[in-house]
Formats: structure tokens, C-alpha cells, sequence
């Protein structure tokens, strides 16, 4: 690939994104934020596309915002450029997005990880927020996505004492959905990814977005907003594939249409 800071691949239907700045343990500078969108954006835009995996290295997913580049803005700096806010695309991205974790992901790691849709961690796996060991608090949605994570008493713990928490940690608190032997992290992140991507696109994007209305509103209005698009789903050609096929006891073959 022509990037700097991460490589990318497609596996089949899977995107992957490698982030690779081993000499800093991928700390996210603005050159690898903004290769991360750019590689993300192809992927939205590849109909040969149906999952994302972003995974870092064997020692780190990512260590955080890159210090050194953060260390000497101004308020006016921070505030006028706003550097945070082109991060959020991989919150906003529409397709499925899984963050394969091994080693440190940490800060902003941390907070990259936690705006895809679900985490496989390796055993190696170590999670945390120690921004506030340098004298700031997490600034990617680290208060808000690991909170409503893993409550406010694991949420507070982790975001004022700087620690870490390992995979069976964070496995048994919400953080993450399995974990993995770490050889084995990227096999099983692209299986997953696999899994996901030979799905209806349409009926895996509308899960999606269901599933995240669980974080933005009521109850009542959230399971309506799950019924219309369930209801809208009875509109595509896959909903009556998906249906024909499990009473014919065959394969469905999904068009994404
Ligand atoms: C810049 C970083 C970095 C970072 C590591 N490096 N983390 N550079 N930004 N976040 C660099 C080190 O400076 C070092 O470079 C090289 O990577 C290897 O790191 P070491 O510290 O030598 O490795 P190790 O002893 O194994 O310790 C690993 C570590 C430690 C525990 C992960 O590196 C660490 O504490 N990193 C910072 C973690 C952190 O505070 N993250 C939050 C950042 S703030 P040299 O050149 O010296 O070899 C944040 C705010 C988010 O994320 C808000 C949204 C933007």
C-alpha cells in the first residue's frame, strides 16, 4: 500500500487495517489518523467490502495520541484545529468495524478501539486510560464509550488511577467480546470479519445503527427505531433470499441489494 503509517489488505469480503509505526507503538499521530481515514473511507466505498478489522502489532494496538506531537499545542492550537474531531471517523463509518487488540491500547488506542463495533483481544491484551498521568483526562470519547462500557465504578477506577487492565479483565467487565490466544489474534479477528461480511450488507448495517440508537435514546424509542428498520428490511431482495433459502435447507446467497 502507498501509506506511511499502516498497511492495508483485503481478505476476500474483510478490509483490514494494520496500524504500523512500530517505532512508537503506533502512538496515533495525525499523519496515521488521517491514512486511517482515507483507508477507511475505500472501504465504505468498496461494494467488495462487507467488514473492516483495525489491529495494531504484537506489542501494541496503540499507545495513545502521540505525545510528542500533542506536547507543545496551545490551547488556541488544540481548540482552533480541533485535531480530536478527525477521529471520528471510524465512529461515524456505516459498515462493521472490529478492533483486534493485542498488547497496549492505551489513551486514544484505548478510545480507537472502543469506537468500532466490538473488540477481540489477545490474552496479551492491556487496556487503560492513563491520560491523567500527564496531566489531562482521555479527549476521544474515553469517559463516555468506557463508561458506558463498563459502568461508572471500572469507568472512574481506570480513567483516575492511570492503570491498566488486562484481557480477563476486561472481558469480564464488557470491554471486550472474546479473547483469543495471541498467535492467533489476526486469523481470528479476519474469521470474525468473514463471518459478518457474507451477511445481507444492508441487514448488517442496520444492526449496526440499531444496535448504537442503544446509546443515544429511550428505550421505547429505540425499539421502535429497531422495528421500522427491521420492517424496511422486508423491502430487499436479501430478506427473501435469507427466507427462501432456510426453507429450501440451502445456502443463502445475499446480493447486498
Ligand atoms: C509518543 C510514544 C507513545 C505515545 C510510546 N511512545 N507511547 N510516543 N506518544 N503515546 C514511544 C516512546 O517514547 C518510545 O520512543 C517508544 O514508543 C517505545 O516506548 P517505551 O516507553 O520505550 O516502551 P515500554 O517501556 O515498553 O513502555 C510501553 C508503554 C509506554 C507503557 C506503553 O510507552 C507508555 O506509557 N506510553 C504512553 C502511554 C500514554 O500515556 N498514552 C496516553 C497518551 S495521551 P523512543 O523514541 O523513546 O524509543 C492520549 C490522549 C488521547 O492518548 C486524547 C485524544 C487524542
Amino acid at each position: 500500500s502507498s501509506y506511511e503509517t499502516i498497511d492495508v489488505e483485503t481478505h476476500g469480503r474483510v478490509g483490514l487495517i494494520r496500524l504500523n509505526r512500530p517505532q512508537a507503538l503506533n502512538a496515533l499521530n495525525a499523519l496515521l489518523i488521517s491514512e486511517v481515514d482515507c483507508a477507511l473511507a475505500g472501504f465504505e466505498a468498496d461494494d467488495g467490502v462487507g467488514c473492516v478489522v483495525v489491529t495494531g502489532s504484537e506489542k501494541a494496538f496503540a499507545a495513545g495520541a502521540d505525545i510528542k506531537e500533542m506536547k507543545d499545542k496551545s490551547f488556541a492550537d488544540a481548540y482552533l484545529s480541533d485535531f480530536i474531531g478527525r477521529w471520528d471517523t471510524v465512529a461515524r463509518a456505516r459498515k462493521p468495524i472490529i478492533a483486534a487488540v493485542a498488547g497496549f491500547a492505551l489513551g486514544g488506542g484505548c478510545e480507537l478501539a472502543m469506537m468500532c463495533d466490538f473488540i477481540i483481544a489477545a490474552d496479551t491484551a492491556q487496556f487503560g486510560q492513563p491520560e491523567i498521568k500527564i496531566g489531562v483526562i482521555p479527549g476521544a470519547g474515553g469517559t463516555q464509550r468506557l463508561t458506558r462500557a463498563i459502568g461508572k465504578a471500572k469507568a472512574m477506577d481506570l480513567v483516575l488511577t492511570g492503570r491498566m487492565m488486562g484481557a480477563e479483565e476486561a472481558e469480564r467487565c464488557g470491554l471486550v467480546a472474546r479473547i483469543v490466544p495471541a498467535a492467533d489474534l489476526v486469523a481470528e479477528a479476519l474469521k470474525a470479519g468473514a463471518a459478518v461480511a457474507v451477511m445481507s450488507l444492508p441487514a448488517a448495517m442496520m444492526a449496526k445503527e440499531a444496535v448504537n440508537a442503544a446509546f443515544e435514546t429511550t428505550l421505547t424509542e429505540g425499539v421502535r427505531y429497531e422495528r421500522r428498520l427491521f420492517y424496511s428490511l422486508f423491502a430487499t431482495q436479501d430478506q427473501k433470499e435469507g427466507m427462501a433459502a432456510f426453507v429450501e435447507k440451502r445456502k443463502p446467497a445475499f446480493q447486498n441489494r
